[in-house]
């Protein structure tokens, strides 16, 4: 194994969760271009572009600049129509939160992996807030018709950490009657949040987990925003960085929001040979730089209720990172990862097991006990799930024999750049595993 080019600077793409939210808060806008750049064009953001579309928004794309000119959400003439989410959670959810506004009848669906996501935690507060609603299938999945308009605000506390619900009832919030106020059981991703900051929309941070808004009374002025660097993306190569010795790599303008750092927590924690410099607020969001070095013995590293909300898209290559740590490494209270694009608690134990890591299951989570090298000789199934696809080609590039990923065309929902990035890395450094064949 020789490094070829160390340094190796990688590109990371804009942020997957701001860029969806850049894209509908147009709608709280009038008639007036918003400008997003370096947005993320990933497969779900196309998705979210696709829907506003379908309500009549205006856009222009270029491959680094949107121009999105959208009618404000109140005066909208929308007729009944089915919003068709595709694979994206944060597209279902949000939008069901922002088109709450309409006593227009809405239809929601998704793909089959979407329509098996639960949405009672949306739909109950929601229902609660004045819409009707009705499952068409199954109690509980999409599809479902809503029909909202009247909405009066609520205090709500959300059982389960999720932003997505969180966001999509403050975005309700925003024409609801008197306050709305939503809570989390923990810390989430904040960028909702952020973004009414940045945007001037009022809003109460009682603290980083409790949010109120209320209704607004007329349109937001356009923005112009640039998209930092997604960090569940950096988190691939990171950890690949980690566990390569001798591979170095540098990630400029990543995205920090507290909500979302468990895998540069991780990686501090576990002694990695990492720098987070270069600090600075833009939009109210932290960025940084992220400098990584490979080779340093990484310790064990325990994830819980406390700190999982702040990597639940991660825990697959944290879990990888585990595999290559001295020691024995627990993941608790992980019952979220049931509930993803896919079943992604049983299919890392899977696919841990069939690479021949040593991994126990537990209920709720599992523990790795670490060891300097992944057998591999395995198939990899990914049931359609971006981040188990690239979670298994990191692995498969340290792995001693192959590792076969069953689906690597998924990777597009949230990182097409994943295999040219992955393949620069592969240019300045030579892996064990060829998997660039
Ligand atoms: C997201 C929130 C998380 C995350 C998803 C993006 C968001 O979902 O898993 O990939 O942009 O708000 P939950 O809110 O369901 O945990």
């Amino acid at each position: 194994m020789t490094p070829l080019n160390n340094p190796c600077y990688i590109k990371i793409p804009g942020d997957k969760s701001i860029t969806h939210r850049a894209l509908l808060l147009s709608l709280l806008t009038n008639q007036e271009n918003c400008i997003i750049e370096n947005y993320a064009n990933s497969l779900d953001c196309q998705t979210t572009l696709n829907c506003l579309n379908q309500l009549g928004v205006k856009f222009k794309q270029t491959p680094n600049k949107l121009i999105i000119n959208s009618p404000f959400v109140r005066y909208m003439q929308i007729a009944s129509m089915t919003i068709d989410a595709q694979n994206s959670g944060t597209t279902l959810r949000l939008l069901t939160g922002l088109l709450a506004w309409h006593d227009t009848q809405f239809i929601f669906q998704g793909d089959n992996s979407l329509n098996k996501r639960p949405m009672h935690r949306l739909c109950e507060p929601l229902k609660l807030m004045g819409c009707d609603f009705e499952y068409l299938d199954q109690s509980g999945y999409p599809p479902f018709k809503i029909k909202g308009g009247n909405l009066k605000g609520i205090k709500y506390q959300i059982d389960v950490a999720s932003a997505q619900v969180q966001s999509a009832l403050l975005l309700a919030g925003l024409n609801a009657r008197g306050h709305t106020i939503v809570s989390v059981p923990n810390l989430v991703r904040t960028h909702t949040s952020k973004m009414f900051q940045a945007l001037n929309i009022y809003q109460r941070n009682f603290n980083s987990q409790i949010c109120g808004v209320k209704y607004l009374e007329k349109p937001i002025m356009p923005y112009n925003m640039s998209v930092p660097g997604d960090l569940s993306s950096a988190a691939y190569f990171l950890v690949l960085a980690a566990i390569t010795p001798g591979l170095h790599l540098i990630l400029n303008n990543i995205n920090i929001n507290p909500g979302r750092t468990l895998i540069t927590n991780a990686l501090i924690k576990m002694e990695a040979n990492i720098k987070l410099i270069n600090h600075k607020i833009i939009n109210f969001e932290e960025v940084c730089d992220i400098e990584i070095k490979g080779g340093a013995r990484l310790k064990p590293f325990n994830i819980d209720y406390k700190n999982i909300a702040t990597g639940i898209d991660e825990i697959a290559i944290i879990a990888l990172l585990m595999a290559m740590a001295d020691g024995i490494s627990y993941v608790k209270d992980a019952n979220e990862l049931m509930y993803k694009e896919s079943n992604r608690l049983a299919l890392i134990i899977k696919n841990f097991k069939n690479c021949g890591i040593n991994i126990n299951a537990y209920p709720d989570g599992f523990s790795i006990k670490g060891s300097p090298q992944i057998l591999g000789d395995s198939l990899w199934e990914t049931h359609n799930d971006h981040r188990l696809a690239m979670t298994g080609l990191i692995a498969s590039c340290i792995s001693k024999r192959p590792i076969k990923v069953d689906n690597i065309k998924c990777i597009d929902i949230s990182y097409p750049q994943f295999l040219m990035t992955l393949k620069q890395v592969g240019n300045t450094y030579s892996f064990d595993n060829e998997i660039f064949d």
